[in-house]
This record gives structure tokens, sequence and C-alpha cells, in this order.
């Protein structure tokens, strides 16, 4: 049985913490589902289902005061956590108004970050509960920077595009990361770990200059896992460390969103932050081309393959869907079969 294309019972990145500003609604289309995002007095942010419960019109539609959300159409009202507590034109006041609702999925803002939990069936929220994703930084601190692009493709292949090793040398030439004549044999020794797996932390060599400007002992580990979050460690000299993360949202069937956050304890990034930014800039803008490229090539629905080693970590991801979906269906654990393996590639 193949998995959908959507996995859930999953937290997604939603947005940056800064862009709910208090008093306004943001609308986002995450995994199809239409889900309007705020903050309220206190400053917590929810997540309702975007549609008005008596007819349906987007609630981010209508006006917001930082505690009610008012309906365009008939002005009913509701708080934050989507429930009833007033309908204008009624001339009596309903019993069980409150039990009139706006559904309100989990919301969770970490670092500054915002997520959001969708579940398989809206009435069992069990899994959301400690299952929000380790962003590697302490609980105070928050990450320096995000950027947000859309792919033109669905989740199954801007994921793959991210683990893909094989792409590098031909989609990311440039001068500062590295260039094609420098392809070298890699070793790299992977495990599983949690939703996903592991590249055994290693230090960075040859030929990716980018982080030759680091000095001291460097190491890294780069992680993946489900729905299609990456994350990389890096270890600069015994105390400081820079974390860059990537994490994509589905918002439909033709279009994902990639969000890089990215955190650093390094003092001096200050100073040289905007040429760095606009490196990651340029870097992930190359995806961007190439996935534009891709979805041309996709629209006749051609026939395809995974192919060796380069190709492992996508076989391993549709490995890991199988293994999710079976697990929710079966509502059991939800058990990793991925092997540790050592791939070799030449990039
Ligand atoms: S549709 Fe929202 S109040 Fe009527
Ligand atoms: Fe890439």
């Amino acid at each position: 049985m193949e998995p959908p294309l959507f996995l859930r019972n999953l937290w997604y990145f939603a947005l940056h913490g800064s862009r709910l500003k208090s008093g306004k609604l943001v609308q986002r289309e995450i995994l199809g589902e239409k889900i309007v995002f705020g903050r309220d007095r206190s400053g917590k942010p929810f997540a309702l289902r975007d549609n008005c419960p008596h007819r349906g019109i987007p609630l981010s539609e209508g006006s917001f005061d930082g505690e009610t959300i008012q309906c365009c159409y008939h002005g009913w009202q509701f708080n934050c956590a989507g429930s009833c507590q007033k309908i204008p034109a009624m001339a009596e006041t309903l019993p069980n108004l409150e039990k009139i609702r706006a559904y309100a999925y989990p919301c969770e803002e970490k670092n500054g970050t915002v997520w959001v939990y969708i579940p398989e069936n809206k009435a069992n929220l069990e899994g959301a509960r400690g299952t929000l994703p380790d962003l590697l930084i302490p609980a105070d601190k928050k990450f320096l920077h995000v950027e947000s692009f859309d792919l033109d493709g669905d989740i199954d292949h801007a994921t793959i595009g991210l683990i893909d090793p094989a792409h590098v040398t031909f989609v990311h030439q440039s001068w500062f990361w590295r260039t094609s004549k420098g392809a070298k044999r890699k070793e790299k020794h992977f495990e599983p770990v949690g939703k996903g797996f592991r590249m055994a932390r290693h230090k960075p060599k040859g030929s990716a200059k980018g982080y030759s400007i680091l000095k001291g002992g460097i190491s890294t580990e780069i992680t993946f896992q489900i729905p299609g979050h990456r994350f990389e460690h890096i270890q600069v000299g015994e105390t400081d460390s820079i974390v860059s993360i990537t994490l994509l949202t589905p918002i439909n069937e033709t279009t994902t969103e990639l969000n890089h956050i990215f955190y650093s304890t390094l003092g001096w990034m200050k100073f040289v932050w905007w040429p760095l930014v606009r490196l990651g800039r340029a870097f992930i803008c190359q995806d961007v081309r190439v996935f534009r490229k891709l979805a041309k090539g996709l629209a006749t629905n051609p026939k395809l393959m995974l192919v060796g080693d380069p190709d492992a970590q996508a076989r391993w991801y549709f490995e890991l869907k199988k293994q999710w979906k079976l697990a929710q269906d079966t509502q059991t654990e939800f058990v990793n079969t991925i092997q540790p393996a050592t791939l070799r590639w030449v990039t």
C-alpha cells in the first residue's frame, strides 16, 4: 500500500513568530487545509480552521482585537480557542453557545517559530503531546534568521531534492561553495534516529569552501526526519555551534514551502551577517530554479527511478513514510526500519 502524499499526526512549521503581530490574523494553507493564525493577548499563538462555522466564510476576513475574532458576514464572535461567544442577531442568548466551534489545531511557538499539528482524525490529538521537533537550541534563544521560499513541486519531490547529494555538483556550482571540477569520492555513515536518519558526525572537508571561514575544530551532524525536516548542527571548537535547519511544509499538492532557520553562538557572525544571508539565499534560489524546471518535466507524468547509493536517502524517505502511515492506521508505535549503512557517492 502506497502512503498518501501528506503525512498527518505530525507537527509542521507554520510561520515565523514575527509574522504574527498582535491583533492580526494570518491565513495559511498547509497540507491543503486553510488555517487562520493569530496571537492572543498573552502572546500565545493559536490556529483555527479558517471557516466560520455559520456559513463558512474565512474567519481571516473578519476582525480581531487580540481577544475576539468577529466574522465579517453576520458578526458571530469567537474566542482564540474557537468557541462562539456571541451571535449578534440572536434576540435571546443561545444555550450552549460555546459548543459552536471553529476547529482549533494544536499550535505552539518554539524559539520564535510557530508550529501547527495536523491530525488525521480531528478528535484525536494525542500524538501532539510532547512531539514538537527538537530545534537544537536553548529554550530561551531565538533563531537569527528565517527565509521562506516556494518550491514548485509536491512534498515528495521537495524532500528528495533536499536530501539528494548528487544534484549539489550540478545545481549548486558557485565560487563560494564548490565547482564540479573538484568532485570527490565520498563515503558517509548513516544510522536510524527518531523518525528519520542521521549522517554520523564528521569533519566537513575539501570542496566545501563555505566551511573554511570557520576556525577551530569543526564537525557537523546532519539529521533528516519526516515529514521533511533537515537539521544541521555544526560544532565549532569547544563551545560554539551553528544550527541550520531546513523545514519543508506542504502548502498543497503543487507547492511546498521551504523555510530556512539559522542560529549561531559566534558573535563575529553579526558582522558578516548580510553577506552570509545573501549567500544562503543564492544557494536556495538555485534549488528554486531547478524545481521550476522539474515541474515542467513532471507535467507529463514521466516514470521516475531511484538508483544506487546517491538515491538511497530518497528510498529511505519513502520507507519512513510507509512505516509512519502504517503506525497511524494500526494505532501502533512507529517503527524506524532504516538499517545503519555506509553510502558512497561522487560529488
Ligand atoms: S458566516 Fe460567519 S457569522 Fe455568518
Ligand atoms: Fe539543493
